[in-house]
């Protein structure tokens, strides 16, 4: 039988990344490919270094459905916010302007709500009931909410006002790497920072995830939350198959 597969593209502040997906699975076919993102990351750059970069992709047939995820909220595929990224993208309709540019179904889907759906799919949220926040530490800190596995998008539990400042600019890895704190005294923001959620929400589990959490085991043990909180397992691929996977079930919908 044929493989069911879409490609997933990633946009973030510093990098652009794709794969083609087995959607099925969630796993890569052949290998990622990554480029910088273009200095002052205008709207026309960006398509056309992603239309460039899915070029490089293996031989995946014209048609195949193309998953976007991005570090903004995004509703009816228009990109509504730029925390990190250029103010040109507010308002923007992201979806048709890439729809146009890639001739074939594209999806536009925020950062961490397609990381999210990978984890809940193929990850550290399988089966799991109940609520669930997904948060992903980088450049900012990205999440999303889960309810019996289905997402309620668009929540940006990153910008949390907590000591009178938006906490993404104290409890991100860029964060961390700005203010060159060790992992300990990251832990003092991350704890602070988790257990706000944990007071607001009650979830079942918080799962971390963005590329540090490779390195889960040197902060996670420091935190004490009262839920469950585990590293992500898809780590830094998450955001490329859950939008690849979001985008084939779109396509497909019929
Ligand atoms: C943005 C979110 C995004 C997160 C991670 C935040 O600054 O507001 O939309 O998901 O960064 O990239």
């Amino acid at each position: 039988m044929a493989k069911k597969m879409a490609i997933g593209v990633d946009i973030g502040g510093t990098g652009i990344k794709a794969a083609l997906v087995d959607v099925k699975n969630g796993e890569m076919i052949g290998e990622r490919v990554r480029v910088e993102t273009p200095e002052g990351g205008s709207t026309d750059d960006i398509i056309a270094t992603v239309k460039n970069l899915i070029k490089k992709l293996p031989d995946a047939s014209s048609k195949t459905p193309i998953g976007i995820c991005f570090p903004a909220v995004v509703q009816h595929g228009v990109t509504m916010s730029a925390a990190n990224i250029s103010k040109k993208w507010i308002g923007f309709d992201a979806d048709a302007a890439f729809t146009k540019a890639l001739s074939r179904d594209v999806h536009l889907v925020n950062d961490a709500d397609a990381a999210g759906l990978a984890e809940m799919r193929f990850g550290a949220g399988r089966a799991e009931r109940g609520l669930v926040i997904m948060t992903t530490l980088g450049t900012g800190i990205g999440s999303a909410l889960f309810f019996d596995q289905t997402l309620i998008p668009n929540a940006e539990l990153g910008h949390l006002e907590i000591d009178g400042v938006d906490y993404e600019s104290m409890a991100s890895f860029a964060a961390k790497e700005r203010d060159g704190l060790t992992w300990e005294e990251w832990a003092v923001r991350l704890q602070k920072y988790y257990s706000t959620l944990q007071r607001l929400f009650t979830p079942e589990m918080i799962i971390v995830g963005g590329g540090v959490s490779k390195d889960h085991e040197k902060f996670l043990p420091l935190l004490d939350i009262k839920c469950e909180i585990v590293p992500a397992e898809m780590r830094n691929n998450a955001g490329i198959l859950g939008a690849a996977r979001l985008a084939y079930r779109l396509a497909n919908r019929n």
